[in-house]
């Protein structure tokens, strides 16, 4: 009977051909259905061992994640002069790009990666996009991320305008977005990324201050800490993009202050209060997209991606942070309660900022201003 089964199993997989999928085996050893994704497995070693070495979804991770939106979101479905989407540009015309105000701060990817890239064979729009899928996989929460290979590198650099601002109006960001090809709900669920981020020079003499009390996990406490009334902040106050927070040492931009109580996306953003699995699967959908900005005929390479971390049970239930209640929530959402949660025991702290990570500091300064390295002129020809 046994044998009579698996006979009839492999002539249906061989008839249908259901079950038989092409597979190569690289020479690193490791086996993949497309033999083009063999290339990223010195990489994948390279970014594991070196670049993120010791960073668990840390200001490294944090930074790579960054600069694959501001390099991806130079795209317009209507005009040609945006970019062309996830093209590396960014990096490819540094000395251009990174002289624009919403890309303050990107110098610190520029300093990771750059070294890394370097080194390897792929284009540097497939390096950014593949160095921050990586980025999630040190991150516990996110579920595991797809990756497609083969972008191709920009021919010039995107304008100034194309990544929005923390000061600019939700009519504004989610206009730009649009443009691009994202929805506001695709908006939304991209700001999950928030979750494990921070700000380094919103407040100009303040690094590594959090979005939320949670900055390396990816959990949905940032949905409920930008919900908080705002009580204060965590350096000087006058800065532009950034709004009084509702914790101590946490830093709230106007843009995330605004999109969650603004009538277009207040619903879809409590949406994803203490629903993790909503906002992992929103995000990793929206995420794949938005990497694929401009692009075309790309691989599936998703087989070379490590699982992420789990999230630790203690990390699986959103919170009130310690000393608050329901009672300090600024309800926005017309048709939904706010969720019921429990507070946090013992007092309220104030939270540490991330520690910075060595790598991200080099000859590419914050400003944008600094040396530039004349590798990059051979892919932009
Ligand atoms: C849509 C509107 C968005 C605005 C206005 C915005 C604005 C900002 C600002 C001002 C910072 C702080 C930069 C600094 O001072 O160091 C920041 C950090 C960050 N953002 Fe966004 N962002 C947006 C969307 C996104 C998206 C879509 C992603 C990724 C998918 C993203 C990922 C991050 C990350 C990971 C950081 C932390 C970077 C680090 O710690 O080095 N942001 N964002």
């Amino acid at each position: 009977m046994l044998s009579t089964g698996f006979l009839l199993l492999a002539a249906t997989a061989s008839v249908y051909g259901a079950a038989v999928e092409p597979r190569a085996t690289c020479a690193t050893g490791q086996t993949v259905k497309n033999a083009a994704c063999c290339a990223l497995f010195p990489v994948l070693q390279d970014i594991q061992n070196d670049m993120f070495a010791g960073d668990t979804c840390g200001d490294a991770a944090h930074a790579a994640l960054r600069v694959a939106f501001h390099d991806a979101i130079g795209f317009s479905k209507t005009q040609s002069s945006f970019g062309t989407g996830a093209d590396g540009s960014i990096f490819l015309f540094a000395e251009q790009e990174l002289t624009y105000g919403a890309n303050l701060g990107i110098a610190d990817a520029f300093n990771l990666e750059v070294p890394f890239i370097k080194k390897h064979n792929i284009s540097v729009a497939d390096f950014i996009q593949f160095a921050a899928t990586i980025s999630l996989t040190k991150c516990p929460g996110v579920l595991q991320p797809p990756f497609m290979m083969g972008r191709v590198d920009a021919k010039a650099a995107a304008p100034d305008g194309t990544v929005p601002e923390p000061f600019q109006t939700v009519d504004t960001i989610l206009a730009r977005m649009a443009d691009a090809g994202l929805t506001a709900a695709d908006t939304v669920a991209l700001l999950a990324s928030h979750s494990i981020a921070g700000a380094d020079d919103v407040d100009p003499d303040l690094s590594g201050l959090p979005f939320d009390s949670t900055p390396s996990v990816f959990d949905t406490q940032f949905f409920v800490e930008t919900q908080l009334r705002g009580t204060g902040f965590p350096g000087s106050s006058g800065n532009q993009g950034e709004v009084a927070s509702g914790i101590a040492g946490e830093i709230r931009l106007q843009s995330d202050h605004l999109l969650a109580r603004d009538t277009a996306t207040a619903c879809l953003w409590q949406a994803n209060v203490n629903n993790q699995a909503h906002m992992a699967q929103t995000f990793q959908a929206a995420f794949a997209k938005m990497q694929n900005l401009g692009q075309k005929n790309l691989v599936d390479c998703s087989d070379v991606i490590p699982a992420p971390p789990s999230l630790p049970a203690s990390a699986a239930t959103a919170f009130f942070p310690a000393g608050l209640s329901h009672a300090d929530i600024e309800q926005a959402c017309a048709t939904t309660a706010f969720p019921n949660l429990s507070t946090a025991p013992g007092a309220a702290v104030s939270l540490p900022q991330i520690v910075q990570a060595p790598l991200t500091q080099g000859d590419c300064d914050d400003d944008g201003e600094g040396k530039f390295s004349n590798f990059f002129l051979r892919f932009a020809n």
